[in-house]
């Protein structure tokens, strides 16, 4: 099913990063299946192939720019490749990340380097070789954020400070780059299925899923599709007066269930 017209991104050229699995190759799906013509970025090969052989087949147009986003001679390359190959850039989607839970004061600054090397250097690398691109015809930038970004989390302090400061960096290149019509914009994700969460997050212990469930107020995960549809939204000119906002697609998670977890409307607490 798709909300959007058949066209809402034609004639546009959209790199997200991350694009071999997860919400990355959704997002990668459903911006082709709205007319943009696709870079896939990832440092995987084999699964950014497979990914544009699979949007070709359902008619649309992607090709595989393998880098690792923690490499400034990679991103530079990757960028350039897909202005080769396709004549522009129009939207960048800031969504590799790397993640692992880990208690503070056992995180190895190996693995404290790793994790802000993706997400904070990444997302900053890609946006600065992007830019010249983004600027020519006014663009737009979508990084991908975790509530943990402005609240907090046990064994989360690599990501959420990589997070925040992306979260920064929205708000800081929105107004810096507003002059050049670059738009820039994120998105928070809430708890949601996909290949890689079923297997490394909710498989963790039998009763992890219901009980996050028991926090959303929607009483539900969310799906690739929600979250890409809200990507779909952000990076088209439906949200062209839309900068420097971050929008939660998370069923009303971070928000919580009130202070004290009763609602007249579900009638006992935590139901
Ligand atoms: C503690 C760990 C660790 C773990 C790695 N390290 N995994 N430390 N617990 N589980 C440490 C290593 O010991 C090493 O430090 C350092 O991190 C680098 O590890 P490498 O494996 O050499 O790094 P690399 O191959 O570059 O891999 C990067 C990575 C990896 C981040 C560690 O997990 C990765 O590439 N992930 C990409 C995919 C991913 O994580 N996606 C999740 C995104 S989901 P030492 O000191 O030993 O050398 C997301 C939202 C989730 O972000 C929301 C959850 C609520």
């Amino acid at each position: 099913m798709s909300y959007y017209a058949s066209d809402l991104l034609t004639g546009r050229v959209a790199l997200i990063t991350g694009a071999g699995t997860g919400l990355g190759r959704r997002m990668a799906e459903r911006m082709a299946g709205v007319g943009a013509r696709i870079a896939l970025v990832g440092r995987r090969a084999d699964k950014l192939g497979e990914v544009a052989r699979a949007i070709e087949a359902a008619g649309g147009a992607a090709a595989a720019f393998p880098a690792d986003v923690r490499d400034v001679a990679q991103v530079q390359a990757a960028v350039d490749g897909v202005v080769a190959r396709f004549g522009r850039l129009d939207i960048l989607v800031n969504n590799a990340a790397g993640n692992f839970l880990c208690p503070a004061e056992k995180l190895s600054p190996n693995g404290w380097n790793a994790v802000i090397n993706i997400v904070l250097n990444g997302t900053f690398f890609f946006s600065r070789a992007a830019f010249p691109h983004l600027a020519k015809d006014g663009g737009s930038i979508l990084n991908i954020l975790a509530a943990y970004a402005w609240l907090a989390g046990p064994g989360t302090v690599h990501s959420a400070s990589a997070k925040a400061g992306v979260l920064a960096m929205t708000r800081a290149l929105a107004v810096e780059w507003a002059p050049h019509r670059i738009r820039v914009n994120a998105i928070s994700p809430g708890p949601i299925h996909t290949e890689g969460t079923d297997k490394n997050l909710w498989s963790a212990a039998p009763d992890l899923e219901a009980r996050i469930i028991r926090q959303v107020p929607l009483r539900r995960l969310g799906t690739a599709d929600e979250v890409a549809d809200a990507a779909l939204f952000l990076s088209s000119d439906l949200a062209r007066w839309i900068t420097g906002q971050v929008l939660p697609v998370d069923g009303g998670h971070w928000l919580g269930n009130g202070v004290y977890d009763w609602n007249p409307a579900r009638g006992t607490a935590a139901t």
